[in-house]
């Protein structure tokens, strides 16, 4: 019985998806303007944290940059530049908690409050589970987990 009720109430959702996604091709929503808005990206140096800082920059956000590696971080910077965009980079090991907190106080005060946090950060080895190093078990966790609490710690921001 129950799971006749499912199957009702997924056809009754699934009816009404469609017919809203149908209003929405005619009257699209507006969408939010980021012109202006301060947007932090982790793991901008490269990759799709790069990428989706040039989107930003597009939309002629403000956009902070942390990265460990600084040539990428910078050219990222100097993209988002050419771009129109203002763009502040910053060498930063999101493994690291003294170091996001120290860059947080800089970002304050060199550029403002964060209005957008892309928490992009994220380290991968590769490997299969039982062959991964001490090391890189403990880089996943800080990288991949902890830095996410640090980074989204507001009073740090
Ligand atoms: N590319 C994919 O297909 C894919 C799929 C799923 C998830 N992801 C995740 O998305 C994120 C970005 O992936 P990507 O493919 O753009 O990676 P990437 O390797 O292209 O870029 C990662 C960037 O992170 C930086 N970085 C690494 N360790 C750092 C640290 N401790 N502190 C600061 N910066 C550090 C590197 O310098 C590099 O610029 C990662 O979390 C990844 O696991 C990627």
């Amino acid at each position: 019985m129950a799971l006749l009720l499912e199957f009702i109430a997924l056809f009754f959702i699934t009816i009404y998806s469609y017919l809203e996604a149908l209003v929405l091709l005619f009257i699209p929503v507006k969408r939010k303007s980021v012109r202006g808005d301060i947007v932090l990206i982790t793991d901008s140096g490269h990759g799709i944290g790069r990428l989706t800082a040039l989107e930003f920059a597009k939309l002629q956000s403000i956009v902070v940059l942390w990265d460990i590696n600084k040539e990428g971080v910078e050219e990222t910077a100097e993209v988002c530049r050419n771009l129109g965009a203002k763009a502040y980079p910053y060498v930063v090991d999101c493994s690291k908690r003294n170091d996001i907190y120290s860059a947080a106080e800089k970002v304050k005060s060199e550029v403002g409050d964060v209005d957008i946090l892309i928490n992009n950060a994220g380290v991968v080895f590769g490997v299969e589970f039982l062959n991964l190093k001490d090391h890189q078990i403990e880089k996943t966790f800080e990288v991949n987990i902890l830095a996410h609490f640090w980074v989204c710690n507001l009073s740090n921001l």
